[in-house]
C-alpha cells in the first residue's frame, strides 16, 4: 500500500506526465531539475556529513575532485564518542550555515548505519555499534542542521554495514536483528528528528535492492514510521527505475541522462506503473523545495568561530582509555619528546565522499608547542609513505628512540594511514602498520613514561596496551584535532569521551569474524542480535576496552539509582553522581536494561538511555535518563508486531557496559501478543492459550483413560510435556483430537482477534 499523497500542490497538479517524471531524477550531478513555469526551484544536495563537500567544478561521489573550503569537524566515530547531543547539534548547525552560504539545500548525512564489524571502511562515518546510541546521536545531527532550514539526508537506508561488494551484496538478516538493531537506529531518527530526506543504500536486504524495496521504503519507512519526506538514492544505487519509484524511491541521483525518465512515462502509459507514484514523487520534491527554501539572505560564515567549535568538538571526542599513575595531563613545563608523523601531518578525516577541503589544519606538534612552557622535540619515527626501504624505516626509528631516551615523557602519535580505511574498501585486519608497532616497542624499552595518541577511523588492535601507561583514542578529529589533542594532553580539557564501539582484543573475537564480507554477493548476519557488546557480553568474553568506556582526569561515584514509570509507560532512571577527584570533569552516564526469564532470546543487557553531568571537584548532581517503553520491545516475527514483554526489568546505571554502578528493578506491564492459533501452532502454545487450552484438555481427556494422560501431562512440568508440547496442532490426532474438533478449537480461540 502506498501512502497516498493527500493532495498535489497546484504547481505539480498541472504538470504533464513527462514533466513529473523528469522531476524524479537529478538535473545535474548535485542538483534537481527546476521548472520555472510553476516556480519550482533547483535543489542542491551535497556531502556531509562532517563538513560540506561543495564542488563547483569537477563532480564526483568519491571525494576525488577538489571541493570548496569548509570547516572539517570530527567525523562521527570521533564526534559520537562525545555522547553529547547538544554539541553534535551545534556542529550540524554550523555545517548548515556553511551549506546555506554555498547555496546547498540538503547535506547528505548523517550516517546511521550500525558498526557491525570494525573492518568496515566507512565506520569512521558512523556513530555506534548500538542502535539507541547511533539513533540518538544521529537525530541530534538532523535536528541541528535542519534548524538552519537545510535538509538532512539520513543514510544509508538500510543495512549497509560493509563496503565490500556494496553495490549489489545482499545483507541477509533475520527479522528480529533487522528490526531491533539495524532499522531501530534509523527509526529513532525518523521519528525523533523528521529528516527531510532519507538516502536509500546501494545494497540488497534479504535479496531485494533497498532502492526498490516497497516493504522498506513504503511499508516500514512511511506507513509504520510516518516518514513524510523524500527518498533519494545513493549515487548510482538505482537498478530498476520503474520498480524504484513504485517502491517509494522518489529521486534518482545522479541523473541517468533522461533514460529513466522516459522509462517511467512508458511504464505509466503501458499501465505497468500507477501514475500515483509519479505524482507522489514529484509532490515530495515540490515540498522539499519549499521546506529548504532560503528564508534570509544571511550567508556570512564565521570561519574562526567554526574552527573554535571544531576544536571544542575534537577535545570532547577524545577517549582516555587508560592513564596509569595519572601520567596525564602533562605539565606545561614538561620535557617532552613528540614522536610520530601524524603529529605533523595529521590524519583527521576518512577517505571517500565525505572528504572535506578544510579551511585550515592544526598540527598537534604546533599546538602542543604553543601551550607548552617546557621543551618539546619532534621526530617522525615512521614514514607515512608506503615504503619497504628498511634503511629508511630503521633510520627513522633510531632517531625517534634516541629522542625518546633523551626526554622525560614521550607522546607517540600513531594510527592508520588514510589508504588503510576508506569508503569503498574494507580492512582485512585490525593491526597498526608494523613499523609503528616496532617503534612503540622500541620506545617503551628506553622510556616507561609513554602516552600513545591514536588516529584511526575504526578499531585497531593494541598489543602494547598493557605496557604503556596512557592511551588516548582520538579517532579522527577534523581540522582542529591537533588543537583538541593538545588541550587534552595539557589538561585544558578534561577528557570525557566514551567508546561507542567495543575495542576487541583481536579480530577473531569479533561477532562478524566468520561472516563478514560474505560471498557470491550474500552476507549472512549470522550473529543475529549479538552485535558489538551484545556479543562479548553474551559469550562472557574479555575485550581490550568495553563499549561505553572512557576515563577522566578526575573520578566519579554513583549513588543508588531510582526509577519512576511515567504516564506513558516510559521509565525515568535517576542517579546521583559525585565528582570524587580534584579536577572538574564531565561524566557520561549510561542506562542498560535486562529482563530475567524472557520468553525470547535477549542480550545480557542493552543500552536504553544516557545522559551526562559536569561537576566541580566534590560536586554532586542527579541525572535523570528516560528509557522509552517502546525501546524495551522485541520484534515478534509471527505476530509481525513490537512486543513489550511483561515482567521484572533491571535497569543499571553504568559508567560503561562493564562498569556497572547500581541497579533498580521495575515491574513492567506487557503487551498482548496477537497471534492467531493455526494448525502449525505447537500444542504447548495452544495449551497456554486461555480458550484453546481448556478445550484441548477436555478433548484429550474426553476420549477414555488412555488419552487422559495427554491432558494430565500439561498439569505438571515434565520432560514429557516439552516433548509432547512440540507437536504441531495439525498432528495431534493421535492424542484423540479429531480434525473437526481441532477446527472448532481454532475457531473459538481466534474468535476474539
Ligand atoms: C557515495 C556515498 C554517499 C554519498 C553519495 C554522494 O557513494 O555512498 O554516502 O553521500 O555517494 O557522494
Amino acid at each position: 500500500m502506498h501512502t497516498p499523497i493527500t493532495s498535489t500542490s497546484a504547481g505539480i497538479a498541472n504538470l504533464t506526465l513527462e514533466e513529473k517524471a523528469s522531476l524524479t531524477s537529478g538535473g545535474t550531478f548535485w542538483s534537481t531539475k527546476p521548472i520555472e513555469s510553476i516556480g519550482l526551484r533547483e535543489i542542491t544536495l551535497t556531502d556531509g556529513p562532517h563538513g560540506l563537500r561543495r564542488q563547483d567544478k569537477a563532480h564526483d561521489h568519491l571525494g576525488i575532485a577538489q571541493s570548496l573550503p569548509s570547516t572539517c569537524f570530527p567525523p562521527a566515530a570521533g564526534l559520537g564518542s562525545s555522547w553529547d547531543v547538544e554539541l553534535i547539534a551545534r556542529v550540524a548547525e554550523a555545517i548548515g550555515r556553511e551549506a546555506r552560504a554555498l547555496d546547498v539545500d540538503v547535506v547528505l548525512g548523517p550516517g546511521a548505519n550500525i558498526k557491525r564489524s570494525p573492518l568496515c571502511g566507512r565506520n569512521f562515518e558512523y556513530f555506534s555499534e548500538d542502535p539507541i546510541a547511533s539513533g540518538t546521536l544521529s537525530a541530534a545531527w538532523v535536528q541541528g542542521i535542519q534548524a538552519t532550514g537545510v535538509g538532512a539526508s539520513l543514510k544509508h537506508f538500510a543495512a549497509n554495514n560493509q563496503e565490500f561488494d556494496r553495490m549489489r551484496s545482499s545483507s541477509d538478516i533475520d527479522e528480529r536483528p533487522l528490526r531491533e538493531i539495524y532499522l531501530r537506529s534509523f527509526q529513532r531518527v525518523v521519528q525523533d528528528a523528521h529528516p527531510y530526506t532519507v538516502m536509500c543504500s546501494y545494497n540488497r536486504i534479504n535479496g531485494v535492492y533497498a532502492s526498490q524495496d516497497p516493504w522498506l521504503l513504503t511499508s516500514v519507512l512511511r506507513d509504520e514510521w510516518g516518514f513524510d519526506g523524500l527518498v533519494v538514492s545513493d549515487w548510482g544505487a538505482v537498478d530498476d527505475r520503474v520498480a524504484a519509484i513504485a517502491a517509494g524511491m522518489d529521486l534518482e541521483m545522479p541523473p541517468s541522462g533522461g533514460r529513466s525518465d522516459q522509462e517511467i512515462v512508458d511504464a505509466v502509459e503501458s499501465g505497468s506503473l500507477d501514475a500515483v507514484h509519479v505524482d507522489a514523487a514529484a509532490q515530495r520534491l515540490w515540498e522539499l523545495a519549499e521546506k529548504t527554501a532560503p528564508t534570509d539572505s544571511a550567508r556570512a560564515v564565521d570561519v574562526d568561530a567554526h574552527h573554535a567549535l571544531a576544536r571544542e568538538a575534537a577535545g570532547r571526542s577524545i577517549v582516555l582509555l587508560k592513564n596509569d599513575d595519572d601520567l596525564l595531563p602533562l605539565s606545561r613545563d614538561e620535557d617532552i619528546a613528540v614522536i610520530g608523523a601524524f603529529a605533523e601531518q595529521p590524519r583527521y578525516q576518512g577517505s571517500g565522499s565525505s572528504n572535506i577541503n578544510p579551511t585550515r589544519l592544526d598540527k598537534a606538534i604546533d599546538e602542543m608547542r604553543s601551550l607548552s612552557n617546557g621543551t618539546i622535540e619532534f621526530a617522525a619515527g615512521f614514514s607515512l609513505e608506503k615504503t619497504t626501504d628498511t634503511e629508511t624505516i630503521a633510520a627513522l626509528r633510531e632517531e625517534a628512540v634516541h629522542l625518546a631516551a633523551a626526554h622525560r615523557v614521550v607522546v607517540v602519535f600513531a594510527g592508520l594511514p588514510g589508504r588503510a580505511e576508506s569508503e569503498g574498501l574494507d580492512r582485512s585486519h585490525l593491526d597498526l602498520p608494523q613499523d609503528q608497532l616496532d617503534l612503540i616497542e622500541a620506545i617503551i624499552a628506553v622510556n616507561p613514561r609513554v602516552v600513545v595518541v591514536l588516529s584511526n577511523g575504526s578499531v585497531v588492535r593494541l598489543p602494547f596496551a598493557a605496557r604503556v601507561p596512557a592511551i588516548l583514542e582520538a579517532w579522527l578529529l577534523g581540522q582542529a584535532g591537533g588543537g583538541g589533542t593538545a588541550d587534552v594532553i595539557f589538561g585544558d580539557v578534561n577528557p570525557s569521551g566514551k567508546l561507542t564501539e567495543t575495542l576487541p582484543l583481536r579480530l577473531q573475537d569479533t561477532p562478524a569474524f566468520l561472516s563478514y564480507g560474505g560471498e557470491f554477493s550474500h552476507v549472512r548476519y549470522s550473529e543475529g542480535l549479538f552485535v558489538g557488546y551484545r556479543w562479548y557480553d553474551a559469550r562472557d568474553m574479555d575485550v581490550a576496552f568495553p563499549f561505553g568506556h572512557g576515563l577522566s582526569y578526575t573520578s566519579f561515584s554513583y549513588g543508588e539509582p531510582t526509577a519512576v514509570i511515567t504516564d506513558d509507560g516510559d521509565i525515568d532512571v535517576t542517579v546521583s553522581v559525585t565528582n570524587t577527584g580534584a579536577r572538574a570533569g564531565r561524566e557520561v552516564v549510561q542506562v542498560y536494561s535486562s529482563i530475567g526469564n524472557s520468553s525470547v532470546q535477549r542480550p545480557v543487557r542493552e543500552l536504553k538511555a544516557f545522559g551526562s553531568v559536569e561537576l566541580e571537584p566534590g560536586g554532586s548532581a542527579t541525572v535523570t535518563m528516560r528509557a522509552r517503553r517502546a525501546d524495551l520491545a522485541y520484534w515478534h516475527p509471527i505476530a509481525q508486531q513490537w512486543v513489550v514483554e511483561g515482567g521484572l526489568y533491571t535497569f543499571v546505571a553504568a559508567s560503561s557496559s562493564r562498569d556497572l554502578r547500581g541497579e533498580v528493578e521495575v515491574e513492567v506491564v506487557g503487551d498482548e501478543i496477537d497471534v492467531a492459533l493455526t494448525r502449525d501452532s505447537s500444542l504447548a502454545e495452544a495449551m497456554a492459550h486461555p480458550v484453546a487450552g481448556p478445550l484441548l484438555a477436555q478433548a484429550m481427556g474426553a476420549n477414555g483413560q488412555e488419552n487422559a494422560s495427554a491432558a494430565d501431562i500439561f498439569d505438571d512440568d515434565s520432560a514429557l510435556q516439552t516433548i509432547m508440547g512440540a507437536y504441531p496442532l495439525g498432528r495431534i490426532a493421535m492424542m484423540g483430537v479429531s480434525s473437526d474438533m481441532l477446527d472448532q478449537v481454532l475457531a473459538a480461540s481466534n474468535a476474539q482477534r
